[in-house]
């Protein structure tokens, strides 16, 4: 059965007058004449929980998408009483529950804004084909409100208008309107009158989200089974809701190591050896830097997970060991799917220790993918995690392979109409058992879970790098990700930069696409374009599958190959600014990209953009997305911005055409910022880094910046061994002052940097390090004039 909406179902029931209210330290019960309970859970002062039971009593509380780390406790909570109402206040928000239908609103403590508020509030019907309640929430839409997040969907970054659904599908060649593809993360944002909040609606079934698209003011939310169970997560700040959402959902559990922030180079399929040290070979020789090499399921015998086809690698360690003393880090494709095979070790001892799922009637779930007919462990049980994490011993720590690419997770099945595992297959669900209605959509994410445990064991003490297709809320803290099965088409390029956005706003930052297109082939203007947008994703790897030629580099023309070194060799000299991005969102799980809607949400021009975002914290990029382009209009948000090839200074908040000939694309940086970059390397480790080259925009004003650093691998950064630094900038007519203040107790590689002051409005007469005047001799590099100075500095004072 498909709900395909919220409203038309005869068989709506409703909670009727509350009768009862109890308080359990931050827990509070409604309870309704007809035994409906809400529950409502105060986590922090802006986040709320509510959920709901039909029955009296609720199912036990389970969730793969919360961890244990998030952070609660509240500085405030008051709850009062009138003849409608139950009041509950806490520092941030004020939320009313009428007693009459226990409909809920919700209010900014500090303005009596009307935040959210309930329509029809919480609404069910029975199922009576599986039991239990199809779910229902409805909102009122407020005056110009809009909608974002929802994790992959390839559609217009504001969601308003749409209705969407939540199921993890294998969508090979997916178009803009396509709807569900690989992810269901069910967390949306609502902004109006300057203010944001999120909901998170934790129900791993099939769900559904209306942002007024079946009925004009209203919003809803519903799935096919399990509880309403929703957090609501106020900003105002649309930064705020995420990061908070990132705090319940959880932030990558570690950084990932710097190598896997280069550029990969991947194709389905590079075989035999022979051909993978060719493509290795041929970026050296050509100096396009790159970190990783990708191994497609052909290196498999017969396709079978953690096998070698020996005919073509004779010898994967060797192989592996020689690619990596060129700097290559190999990665290797493990999909779900075990071949059926009684010789085949993997396969019977899966089938000895029962961990294959099961039908409802007991046969096991047969299915077909590459290898032909597959069983298919069940990764929501915890022995089968420890048994398959244990499986990647000889993979990582014998041949060393350094990264784990997890597809085929949604699971895909092939050769069936729902592409996947029918609903009566039986799930462990970690002590919860269920069907794959509810199994479902975190089935990938508990592969790619126990495929992490794995690699943290066996690369110990080094750091774990994982990729996965399927994903749902929470998966972020095991994995990094990319948008599956593209195509090599001008519109693919749009949906790549919405999807890499809508990620991000979505918790899960380390996400990119298959760069230039998996399905067909593009010309070498898009793929160009393509890795322009590329280098500014979190994760950077060229895939392809193969069959409508080849995606290296040098594969269309000379100046193609020299445009895209020139970016690839940007993003390796961004890789400290990228880097500490990276830390911000481990640390507060700040997202790597902004869309300028959540860079300034005030200026209401921001609202329905979907091509500029902001990269970090500082830098403003917006891709060239159609063919024969000299350049483009783009909205610059509103602040000072430097053009990054030119050092134009322009004002923002408003429209510009931006020139980008072929070798260039708009990119901006904020007045103020402090840009690290480090020398071009061919890989991460290539050289031993004397010096790192900081680019201070100046403004007349004040800004601040980071710079993380630490040994670009391994946990000793968690014992306190990083070293971040905070540059203020204070600009005045005749003077830019920057401040270094230092943390942490690593001691970094580089000894010096050398500052390239951008937009200095005056000649400099004279410079004071820590309070000594220098000789302008001492520290000016004489051939680039740049200023050179020791990497401990505490303040200079640069005087025209
Ligand atoms: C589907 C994946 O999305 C794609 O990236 C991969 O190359 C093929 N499977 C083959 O493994």
């Amino acid at each position: 059965m498909i709900v395909n909406t919220e409203l038309e179902q005869k068989g709506n029931l409703f909670p009727s007058k509350i009768i009862n209210f109890s308080k359990d330290v931050d827990t509070l019960y409604f309870t309704a004449e007809n035994d409906v309970v809400m529950q409502m859970r105060i986590v922090r002062d802006s986040v709320l929980r509510f959920r709901y039971t039909t029955t009296g009593t609720f199912e036990k509380d389970f969730s793969y998408a919360i961890t244990k780390y998030a952070s609660t406790g509240y500085n405030h909570l008051e709850i009062e009483e009138d003849n409608e109402k139950y009041i509950v206040t806490t520092s941030k928000l004020i939320c009313h529950i009428a007693k009459e239908n226990m409909k809920v609103q919700l209010y900014d403590v500090k303005d009596n804004t009307l935040i959210n508020e309930d329509e029809l509030g919480f609404h069910w019907e029975e199922s009576y084909e599986f039991g239990g309640n199809i779910v229902k929430m409805s909102k009122t839409v407020n005056e110009r409100e809009s909608y974002f997040g929802l994790g992959d969907k390839p559609d217009h970054l504001n969601l308003k208008g749409k209705r969407f659904q939540n199921w993890v599908t294998d969508s090979y060649a997916y178009g803009k309107d396509t709807d569900p593809i690989y992810k269901a993360i069910p967390f949306y944002t609502g902004l109006h009158h300057n203010k944001a909040y999120g909901i998170f609606f934790d129900n791993t079934f099939r769900s559904y989200f209306d942002f007024a698209h079946e009925r004009r003011n209203v919003t809803s939310f519903w799935a096919q089974g399990g509880e309403m169970n929703y957090y609501f997560i106020y900003g105002p700040q649309m930064q705020d809701v995420v990061e908070n959402y990132t705090d319940l959902t959880g932030k990558p559990h570690q950084l990932p190591p710097l190598w896997a922030l280069g550029y990969h180079q991947c194709k389905w399929s590079y075989y035999p050896e022979s051909k993978v040290k060719e493509v290795t070979q041929k970026f050296r020789d050509l100096k396009i830097p790159c970190d990783a090499i990708y191994l497609d399921i052909d290196y498999m015998d017969g396709f079978r997970c953690f096998t070698w086809n020996k005919e073509h690698f004779p010898d994967p360690k060797r192989m592996v060991k020689e690619l990596a003393a060129d700097g290559f880090k190999t990665v290797a494709i493990i999909d779900p799917g075990i071949k059926i095979d009684k010789e085949y070790s993997v396969f019977k001892e899966a089938l000895d220790k029962d961990y294959f799922c099961k039908r409802a009637d007991g046969p096991y779930m047969k299915g077909k993918v590459w290898p032909g007919e597959c069983y298919f462990p069940d990764f929501t049980r915890p022995e089968v995690r420890d048994w398959w994490s244990g499986l990647f011993k000889e993979l990582i720590e014998d041949i060393g392979i350094k990264g784990v690419w997890n597809d085929m997770n949604e699971p895909a099945v092939m050769e069936v109409p729902n592409k996947t595992f029918p609903d009566d297959v039986r799930h462990d669900y970690d002590g919860n058992p269920c069907s794959h209605r509810k199994a479902h959509n975190v089935y990938g994410m508990q592969m790619a879970r126990a495929t992490y445990q794995g690699l943290k064991k066996f690369n110990y003490p080094k750091r774990p790098f994982v990729i996965t297709r399927a994903a749902y809320s929470g998966t972020q803290r095991y994995t990094s990700t990319w948008t599956g099965d593209n195509v090599a088409t001008w519109e693919h390029l749009w949906i790549a930069n919405v999807q890499a956005q809508r990620m991000a706003m979505s918790g899960f930052s380390f996400a990119g696409s298959d760069i230039g297109g998996f399905a067909e082939q593009p010309q070498g203007e898009l793929f160009t374009r393509w890795i322009q947008l590329g280098v500014f994703h979190p994760f950077c790897r060229v895939h392809s599958s193969g069959d409508h030629g080849d995606q290296e580099p040098w594969a269309f023309d000379e100046d193609v190959t020299d445009v895209v070194r020139k970016f690839v060799e940007l993003r390796y000299q961004l890789l400290p600014y990228l880097y500490t991005a990276f830390w911000n969102l481990v640390d507060h799980g700040t997202p790597l990209l902004k869309s300028l809607v959540m860079f300034d949400q005030e200026d209401h021009q921001t609202h329905y953009r979907t091509d500029e975002f902001i990269f970090g914290d500082q830098i403003l990029v917006c891709p060239i997305q159609e063919p024969n382009s000299k350049g483009r209009r783009m909205y610059i948000p509103r602040g000072e911005w430097y053009n990054f090839w030119t050092d134009e200074l322009v004002e923002g908040g408003k429209e510009k055409w931006v020139d980008a000939e072929i070798d260039s694309m708009p990119i901006f940086v904020k007045a103020g910022a402090v840009i690290p970059k480090y020398p071009v390397q061919q890989y991460v480790g290539e050289k031993k880094i004397d010096e790192v080259t900081l680019d201070v925009y100046y403004t007349e004003g004040k800004e601040r910046s980071q710079l993380f650093d630490d040994a670009h691998d391994g946990y000793d950064y968690t014992k306190g061994r990083y070293s971040l630094r905070t540059f203020k900038i204070t600009g005045k007519p005749k003077e830019l002052i920057i401040q270094q203040h230092k943390e942490g107790k690593y001691i970094c590689e580089y000894e010096k940097f050398r500052l390239n002051i951008h937009g200095l409005p005056f000649k400099i007469k004279e410079i004071q390090l820590d309070n000594v005047t220098v000789p302008l001799k001492d520290v000016k590099a004489s051939a680039s004039g740049d200023i050179i100075v020791d990497k401990d500095f505490s303040e200079i004072h640069i005087i025209g």
